[in-house]
């Protein structure tokens, strides 16, 4: 049985006393949770995360990094810092960074490489615009992104991998693909994952679903077969209502 994973992921939003108050606040919120938890914060807070959630069950991740280990890139942020304040999580290719900051397919399948090789878990984020869904395109598009995303990494490696299927229409819009449709998804996604690694891979990988989830809707979404829980965007600003959500099965 795959565990759910609820991650919210605060994009840039929040200081470190607001992300203080925040963990503190939570971390009573979930702590008889037996889903996991994460919080993808940004960098400047990734500090005052950590140590807030030290002896909770609230895991931090940050929400992007560059590929190499160090270098002339001013302004980036290399997997091996965040591996050595203790990260577990990082978010790979949001549709956002792939639309405004020009990631590509290709730039995804570096960044996971490099974060497995320094023991990061990658989150990486899948899914179709509206005008790729309403042409009937929707199964090319995410089956090809996880393709690319997942290429040269190894069994052990995919299954260490969550994905999150984001459908672009549906994130920060209110708009939420029906459970029967993202669950369809998601199944294809896996159903590209057992074609190159195995039935037994693709049961074992957490696949996510993400935009406009919300403590009404949770329920529903996350007891679809094969979604394994959400990647939480604006609802997880609010930590009651993002304890809800986390709490979906109480
Ligand atoms: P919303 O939950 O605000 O729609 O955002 C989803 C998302 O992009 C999470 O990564």
């Amino acid at each position: 049985m795959r565990k759910k994973v609820i991650a919210g992921n605060w994009k840039m939003n929040m200081l470190p006393n607001e992300t203080i108050e925040y963990i503190e606040k939570l971390s009573k919120l979930v702590k008889d949770t037996k889903n996991e938890v994460i919080l993808c914060v940004p960098y400047t807070d990734l500090f005052y995360a950590l140590l807030t959630a030290q002896n909770t069950n609230i895991k931090i991740g940050a929400q992007n990094m560059h590929f190499e280990e160090k270098g002339a890139y001013t302004g980036e942020i290399s997997p091996q810092m965040l591996k050595s304040i203790n990260v577990e999580y990082v978010i790979i290719g949001h549709s956002e960074r792939r639309q405004y900051y020009n990631e590509t397919d290709e730039t995804v399948n570096k960044k996971l490489k490099s974060a497995h090789k320094v023991g990061l878990k990658p989150i990486v984020c899948v899914g179709e615009t509206l005008e790729q869904r309403e042409e009937g395109k929707t199964s090319d598009v995410i089956t090809k992104q996880t393709a690319l995303a997942l290429e040269g990494l190894n069994e052990k490696e995919v299954e260490e991998t969550i994905i999150a299927y984001e459908p672009i229409w549906a994130i920060g819009t209110g708009k939420t693909a029906t459970s029967e449709d993202a669950n369809e998804s998601i199944k294809e996604i896996r159903k590209e994952i057992a074609r190159k690694y195995g039935q037994q891979t693709a049961e074992r990988v957490i696949i996510q679903y993400g935009g406009s989830v919300k403590s009404k809707n949770a329920k529903e979404l996350f007891s679809m077969s094969d979604i394994d829980g959400g990647l939480v965007g604006g609802a997880s600003l609010d930590a009651e209502e993002f304890s809800k959500i986390v709490n979906f099965d109480k």
